[in-house]
Formats: C-alpha cells, structure tokens, sequence
C-alpha cells in the first residue's frame, strides 16, 4: 500500500513509518522539522522518500496529489499544550488549515483513508473513570480544542465526500525517541535525568495519575487501522493509571539510580486522574497493548543510556 505520513521524523510517528515499512508498504514522509516540536532528521527510516514540507503550504498539498496514496497519516501538528495557550492563532494554522490543506489533496487525489492522532486533551477534566469514546469532550485548552475540532473535520469529509477515517485519542505516550527536552514526556525527561543523575522535578503532590501507553503499541494500532476501523474513533491507552510518584520510583529502580525530587505546584490545567477504557479498539480493531510498563520504561532506559557515560548512569 502507498502511504503518506505526516509527521514522521517526530516521536510517534517514526515508529509507525518504520513499521509500515517492515511489512512491506511503501511510505512517503511529509514533515518541516519543526524547531519546538520533536522531529529529527536521525528519526527518519532511511527507506522512505522524505519531503520536508510543511503541512500549510502548497507543496506539501502538491506531494499527496501526485503521489496519490492509498492512505494518508495525519501526526504532524503542533502539539505543546503551553504553545497552544501563547500562541493559539498558530495552534490553530497548522492543527486545522494545515490539516484541511492535506484533506483537500486527499480528496483530490482518490485517497482512501485518513489516520489521524487525536489526544486525551480534548476530554478536559474527565467527568467519569474510565473515559471512553463516549465520554463527552471539554476541552480545556487551544491544542484540545484544534484536535476535538478536526475528529468533526473527518466525520464531516467521511458523511459529505466519502473519504473514511480512523481517529485514534491517545493518552500519554512515551517511549525511544520521545523528545527529553519538552514539556510533555514526562518519561523520556525522567529517564534521562536519571541516568545523567541531575534532579527531577515532581508537580503537585505527585499522585496524578495518567495513562501511559508504549509508542510500539500505538505503531501496531496505526498498522491495524490501515484494513480496519473504518469510520470509528478509538481511545488508546494501557487502560491503567500511573502516578508521577510512581513513575520515579520504577525508572529509579530500571536505571539503577536515585537522584533529588524537587516539588513544585500544580501546572495550570493539569488533571488528577484520567486512564482510558479501550473495550472498543480491542473489539473492533483486535487491538490490545503488548508491552507492560515496566518493559516499556526499560526500553526507553536503553534508549537513552547510551548518550550518558556508563559510571554516571548506574552508580548511586
Ligand atoms: N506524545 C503523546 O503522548 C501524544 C498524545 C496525544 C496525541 N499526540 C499526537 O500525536 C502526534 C505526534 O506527536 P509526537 O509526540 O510524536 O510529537 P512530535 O513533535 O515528536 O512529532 C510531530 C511531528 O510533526 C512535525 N510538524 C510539526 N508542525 C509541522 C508542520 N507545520 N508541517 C509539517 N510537519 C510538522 C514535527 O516536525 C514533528 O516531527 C501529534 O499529532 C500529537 O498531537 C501525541
């Protein structure tokens, strides 16, 4: 199968290229190395054809009309919640016109389908444990808002124009690749603290929980979506909640090291407890997650130990 994805030099999504690729599909990349996001050109598979291009602008609408793939995957966005709220007029340029400018080409050019990452943010504060694809959705920030707004894109495009969708909400996902120098990530930017024995800082009171789902789990996902789900929205997570606190003591533990915590408060916005229900991609996708935490945390502790020297990562 030909396919577009978006995004693919950054954290997720180059997973999900490199799987594509291993089963044997050819894949196009569309991504402008954004300099706040977490593209890296080191990410890139080397096998696919790679168009650095932003999702605004004519050229990149030019590469899916004359590539004409089967499939386009949407991940490219800008995705801090922190830049959503400073800059909410940019927020919205590339997470709904670029995307509309990519939907359009789609069209045009006979596509299929669209995948496209959603995110738990456009829950806000669940009202009910677990969230589920029913729960209602009240965004509580720019970046929450342009993602809730495209799901209504893509069933508009589906019920007017006939292009199919799958829209997958994810929770927080983490692991090799994921950007240490953001403001989300809160594995990758522990996992490296740790190892190079600097402090983390702990927000709240460290008892909020999240649900934390391994990339490799969202990359077979996103594999499955390319003969199934059409049409349907799914939630992905591991289905458990996770506290910060704990989080600390698992990557002390797998890296072999224990560093200072320094408290600070609570972020503005931040929620004390979200995890998802994710019956329905199980059902309908036959999709379940395969990699548990604690194999996850290790993976992502092999990933960036090597950048630390050996005697800093694991005395203490
Ligand atoms: N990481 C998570 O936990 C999480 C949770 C929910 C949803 N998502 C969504 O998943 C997708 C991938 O997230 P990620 O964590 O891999 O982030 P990432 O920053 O690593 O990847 C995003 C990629 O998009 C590219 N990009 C940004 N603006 C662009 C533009 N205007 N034109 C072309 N490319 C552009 C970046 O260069 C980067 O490579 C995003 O849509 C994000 O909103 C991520």
């Amino acid at each position: 199968m030909k396919i577009v994805v978006t995004g693919g030099a950054g954290f997720i999504a180059s997973h999900i290229v490199d799987l594509y690729l291993a089963q044997g599909h050819e894949v196009i990349v569309i991504d402008n190395l954004w300099e706040k996001g977490g593209g890296k050109r080191q990410n890139l598979n080397p096998a696919a054809r790679f168009y650095e291009l932003d999702i605004r602008s004519p050229e990149a609408a030019k590469i899916i009309l004359s590539e004409k793939p089967e499939v386009v995957n949407l991940h490219a966005a800008q995705h801090s919640v922190k830049i959503s709220t400073d800059l909410p007029g940019l927020d919205a340029e590339v997470n709904v016109v670029g995307m509309l400018n990519l939907l359009e080409a789609s069209l045009q050019a006979g596509t299929r389908k669209v995948i496209f990452a959603s995110s738990g943010a456009t829950y806000g504060p669940p009202q009910h444990l677990p969230v589920t694809e029913l729960t209602p959705q009240h965004p509580v920030s720019p970046y929450g808002i342009t993602k809730m707004v495209m799901e209504h894109y893509l069933r508009y495009y589906q019920l007017e124009k006939g292009l199919d969708y799958t829209i997958f909400r994810y929770g927080n996902i983490y692991g090799p690749r994921q950007d240490p120098n953001g403001e989300a990530g809160v594995i990758s930017i522990f996992a490296r603290r740790i190892l190079n024995g600097e402090p983390v800082r702990i927000d709240w009171d460290g008892q909020q929980e999240k649900d934390y789902l391994y990339v490799g789990d969202v990359a077979e996902a996103n594999l499955k979506a390319l003969t199934g789900g059409d049409n349907e929205i799914f939630c992905l997570g591991s289905g458990l909640g996770t506290s910060v606190n704990e989080l600390y003591r698992r990557l002390s533990r797998i890296a072999g090291n224990q560093v200072p915590v320094v408290r600070g408060p609570k972020r503005p916005g931040d929620i004390y407890q979200a995890y998802f229900d994710c019956t329905r991609a199980h059902q309908l996708l036959e999709w379940q997650p395969r990699v548990d935490l604690d194999e996850g945390l290790r993976r992502t502790v092999a990933f960036f130990a090597p950048e630390v020297p050996a005697q800093a990562a694991f005395t203490g």
